[in-house]
């Protein structure tokens, strides 16, 4: 299955920064208790982005870990770069499309990471596979995505709004069944473990900015719902229109993020 996913950075920053104003868990936390990486480890980040869990590996090891990240994304490795030299680390940004061969020797990793990203890939057997070789014998592979339970009051909104279908998300479809089950079929040992972060917001319209970096045409997932730009700000509007009528009747809006984190050794 090939999947046209494309990620602006402006969008996904967005999104990074109102998990940490309105949310109520860290899942920054969550990760490091969950993986506890150490000095000393090499560590790759596939769909590293703008770099979120390689700078959190860095802080969290003092900058004793050896970390690359790699993404197709030139925009968000570019974002990565600047704040590698902004913030003085010594992270690896690099080119990597997870659908090709890794351009690493078979054992190379201690833990190989991924966030929100490579359950985007075309072939799983053939990317996951890929992850398997480039790790050591006991190396560990992290993959955090969204479980079918996520921010289920995100697409009732969008459906009171709309009456439409929401098109199907590939994380989120895929994550407990597909993923999970192609780790655990390569892997010598996988477990399932699970997050959840309330978002409150008191107001509509950082729920709005919310859902501008989610359903954005360069996106290219939500696209069979608008056609062009009046059509997508005609759905934003309407979008609003409901938020709205939901805020005055209970005080705020509530969006519960629901997070599966694959853990599995080799
Ligand atoms: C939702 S973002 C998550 C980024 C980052 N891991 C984070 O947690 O902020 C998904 C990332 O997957 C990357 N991506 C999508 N398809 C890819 C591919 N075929 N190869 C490498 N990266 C890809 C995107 O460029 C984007 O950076």
């Amino acid at each position: 299955m090939k999947i046209d996913y494309q990620e602006p950075s402006k969008d996904l920053l967005m999104r990074i920064d109102i998990h940490e104003k309105y949310g109520s868990a860290n899942i920054d936390v969550w990760t490091n208790d969950l993986l506890k990486p150490q000095a000393g480890m090499k560590i790759l980040d596939v769909g590293c982005g703008a770099g979120k869990l390689s700078f959190l590996f860095n802080e969290y090891t003092k900058g004793g870990a050896q970390i690359t990240g790699g993404d197709f994304s030139n925009e968000l490795l570019d974002k990565a770069r600047e704040k590698n030299k902004k913030v003085g680390a010594n992270i690896d940004f690099q080119f990597l499309d997870f659908n090709q061969k890794f351009n690493f020797p078979d054992n190379t990793f201690d833990l190989c990471t991924s966030a929100f990203a490579i359950y985007y890939a075309s072939d799983l057997d053939f990317t996951f596979g890929e992850a398997h070789r480039v790790l050591n014998k006991g190396g560990r592979l992290f993959v955090s995505g969204p479980l079918p339970e996520n921010k289920q009051m995100f697409y009732d909104i969008i459906k009171e709004a709309t009456n439409a279908t929401i098109p199907p998300m590939p994380g989120s479809s895929r994550f407990k069944g597909d993923i999970f089950n192609t780790i655990d079929k390569i892997f010598a040992k996988t477990e399932l473990h699970k997050f959840e972060n309330h978002l409150t917001f008191p107001e509509v319209s950082p729920f709005i900015d919310y859902v501008r970096a989610s359903l954005g045409e360069d996106r290219k997932l939500w696209t069979s719902m608008f056609n062009g730009k009046d059509e997508y700000e005609a759905l934003i509007g309407k979008i609003e229109t409901v938020a709205k009528k939901w805020i005055e009747r209970d005080g705020k809006l509530v969006m519960t993020k629901v997070v599966g984190g694959i853990l599995a050794t080799k």
